[in-house]
């Protein structure tokens, strides 16, 4: 609900105020955003000025509090005596300009408030608060919104140019806030293959700054992060989540000023970033999202989930089932043909997959990265039937049939880049650089994004397919404006594409997690979170986005071990248990599997299966834990989740004792673990302690054994009340390195435990 009275705005959401006002000065003056205040509090909440102190320039020079320096501010302009950064800058023929903008009138309307530009948001917005502000001197308006969907408030800004020159917006944030008090932030930094790792820093004097210069959101710097105090965990504290609804260059800056007003905004880069505005033209921003929790970290995660859930993500995949599904890339890479792919499709129905998945090198040329991509026409030697033939057969299989594309790039030796060198994204003059073998295409150019609309859904249009994972794989070479131009092309082309097939379950990529934000999944639904499928690297990856993006949204795949990229052995159930926390997939060669570890897959499908709304929609819950650990926990109605994540085993554990929190503590739950089974090779020489002739640990029969036995692990089974689980309950001790009777849990490094959790009957 939005409230104004004598120009005291109170934006309600179903658990927290935002206030602030309009002075005297005109200036936008931020009160409060907190949990609900109660109407009293609302109208008489202050934050008075103090007097303009030392150097400080007045705004009025009547008025001695009237420095805009020292006010908490909804927004800021320079040259007007705030010396903090500011949110706009505005170019006119004589240099940039003094920028100061000024209360006009307002608007509340019910839902949504006007748009002018294509960018991607969320819907159903409750209300939407429009304050028009203008600054005479130099003939623009400036119009700022508030959206409330549920918890989370949506804010944009718009400019128009009403006078009679050309001006040039240098930089243009969706959201500027200034809270006062001291602050850390919590972000995710990273690169190909090390996505989302958390970072905490403190906000002080000197400015924090969060931004991507790679023509996209990146894996470098992800758009969101917290911003919390020095008392929060996940549980309790002050817990404020940022994040933006879009793709490309993002900027985020946080810097507490001298008067200790923490200044925290959020748009799109303005790194050499120049837009023009002919007289009568606009430039409206992206949305920011906001979000604030009493209950920590766990609590943001939660306001946004929802959010993305429920208001985000396209309407049809709404707490709609991701399938399980089975994708060819590390199996098979650019090596198969359609025998070698009917064969892996059989084997992941066996396993109980839903959906087969064809990876790159489908098409034209395409046998390695360096030739063919952007000539969408079937390889014919690889599958003689087509893809209308394969999808039948993988059809007949039982199972769903899904595409790969990289829409977006072009290699120089391919029919495409033969015929069209123009179409490649270039400044005019200097030859584009090249990455992964590939040049971006031009999406500012109608005739570029034709052509990708055209054969992208020709191939979709010519056989069953219900799965589509669009990868991008290199970041960009164009700078500023255009590659905000560049994101608002692609955003057509994918709305061109799969509006009219709402059902298509779209999984973007972008080297893995290159792209993993909100602006795409207003269409794709799930993003492929990252190219490291290594269960301990995921669980930094997987833990950063869970910060503020849900699980649905997470593609999560077991793969073989050693695993690729970091030559990390780790055991298949810890495999699982990470990935369940996620939309479930496998990616290896199920051909070269054990036996054993194939038992194991249908062992994790199935359990997956029975409980795949947990995973998926469940509240996600993070626990404070030490390093060598992690705790998750997803809740939905009566039925929990708790993995238990061990990097490091130690010698001699002793007594461990775990809580589980968020359940009601006057009900009462039973406890178990999900049965799992630990490899032989495992446990090494014990295995002679076990068998009843002696096995050499480095001989070709324990290869054997270990191909084909195991030993199941020791299972909880319990009943407590909620209450005694959040107190704490001691599981059964840990394998000590003396003796073993089935009782004890076998867990060591790299190991993982999940416990079931369902409320009794009474
Ligand atoms: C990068 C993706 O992240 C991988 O999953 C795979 O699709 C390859 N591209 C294919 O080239």
């Amino acid at each position: 609900m939005i409230k104004e009275k004598q120009l005291r705005f109170q934006i309600i959401t179903k658990t927290t105020t935002y206030l602030f006002e309009v002075t005297e000065s005109g200036h936008l003056k931020h009160y409060y955003y907190g949990s609900v205040l109660s109407e009293k509090d609302a109208e008489n909440w202050e934050i008075s000025n103090s007097v303009g102190w030392g150097c400080s320039v007045l705004y009025r020079q009547e008025d001695p509090s009237s420095s805009l320096h020292t006010t908490p501010l909804e927004w800021s302009g320079s040259g007007c005596g705030d010396y903090r950064e500011s949110p706009i800058e505005v170019e006119g023929d004589w240099g940039v300009l003094t920028t100061d903008f000024r209360y006009q009138s307002h608007k509340i309307y019910s839902g949504e408030g006007p748009h002018r530009f294509l960018w991607p948001r969320a819907e159903g917005a409750e209300e939407t608060l429009e304050i028009c502000l203008s600054d005479p001197e130099i003939a623009m308006d400036l119009r700022l919104y508030w959206s409330v969907f549920g918890d989370v408030i949506c804010r944009k800004a718009l400019l128009i140019n009403r006078g009679e020159n050309t001006r040039y917006v240098r930089k243009l944030m969706s959201s500027c806030v200034d809270f006062a008090g001291e602050y850390r932030m919590l972000n995710l930094h990273g690169d190909w293959i090390r996505e989302a790792h958390p970072e905490i820093s403190s906000v002080g004097y000197s400015r924090i700054v969060n931004e991507s210069l790679t023509g996209f959101s990146s894996n470098q710097h992800n758009p969101a992060f917290a911003v919390m105090t020095e008392q929060t965990n996940e549980w309790s504290g002050d817990a404020y989540g940022f994040n933006l609804i879009y793709s490309g260059n993002h900027y985020a800056s946080l810097a507490r000023s001298s008067a200790n007003l923490t200044r925290i905004m959020q748009g799109i880069s303005p790194a050499n970033f120049r837009y023009e505005l002919a007289p009568g033209e606009s430039m409206e921003t992206p949305d920011a999202v906001m979000t604030y929790s009493p209950e920590g970290l766990n609590g943001m995660s939660r306001n946004l989930h929802e959010f993305i859930n429920s208001s985000l993500v396209p309407s049809y995949w709404r707490y709609r089932e991701r399938p399980v599904l089975y994708n060819s890339w590390e199996g098979c890479m650019f090596d198969f043909n359609e025998r070698k792919l009917l064969g892996l499709a059989r084997e992941a129905k066996r396993m109980g997959c839903e959906l087969f998945v064809l990876d790159d090198g489908w098409f034209g040329t395409r046998n390695d990265d360096t030739q063919g991509l952007g000539d969408y026409n079937v390889n014919l030697k690889k599958l003689p039937h087509g893809l209308t033939g394969l999808a039948e057969r993988i059809n007949r299989i039982g199972l769903q049939f899904g595409l790969w594309f990289e829409p977006e790039a072009v290699n120089e030796n391919s029919d495409l880049y033969r015929e069209h060198p123009d179409w490649v994204l270039q400044e005019p003059g200097r030859k584009p650089l090249q990455g992964r073998n590939e040049y971006l295409l031009d999406l500012r150019m109608e005739c570029v994004r034709d052509y990708i609309v055209r054969s992208v859904s020709q191939v979709l249009d010519s056989a069953n397919i219900t799965y589509v994972k669009w990868d991008m794989n290199r970041h960009s070479n164009i700078l500023g404006a255009g590659s905000m131009e560049y994101i608002l092309g692609l955003y057509e082309v994918m709305h061109r594409i799969f509006d009219p097939r709402p059902e298509i379950l779209l999984e973007s990529c972008a080297s893995g997690g290159n792209r993993f934000d909100l602006g795409m999944m207003t269409i794709s639904p799930q993003i492929w979170a990252s190219d490291n499928t290594d269960p301990m690297e995921r669980l930094h990856t997987q833990k950063g986005l869970s910060y503020f993006y849900p699980q649905s949204t997470m593609g999560c795949h077991v793969s073989a071990s050693p695993h690729m990229q970091t030559m990390r052995h780790s055991e298949m159930e810890t495999r699982g248990n990470v990935a369940f926390f996620g939309a479930l997939g496998y990616e290896l060669d199920l051909d070269h599997a054990s036996y054993e570890n194939k038992k194991k897959i249908r062992e994790q499908i199935k359990f997956y299966k029975k409980y795949q709304k947990v995973f998926q929609f469940g509240t996600f819950y993070r626990y404070d834990t030490d390093e060598d650990h992690e705790q998750w926990q997803v809740l939905d109605g009566d039925t929990s989740m708790v993995g238990v994540f061990r990097r490091l085993g130690s010698a001699a554990p002793g007594f461990e004792k775990f809580s589980i929190y968020a359940l009601d503590p006057d009900q009462e739950y039973h406890v178990t673990t999900r049965s799992q089974t630990v490899n032989f090779s495992r446990v090494g020489g014990n295995i002679n302690y076990l068998s009843p002739i002696r096995i050499n640990p480095n001989g070709p029969l324990f290869f054997v054994v270990d191909q084909r036995l195991h030993i199941t692990a020791a299972t909880e089974n319990r009943t407590h009340s909620g209450r005694a689980l959040a107190g704490g309950f001691v599981p059964m001790p840990l394998f000590a390195g003396s003796g073993y009777d089935g009782n004890q849990r076998l867990v060591g490094d790299g190991g993982s435990e999940l416990y079931v959790i369902e409320k009794t009957e009474r």
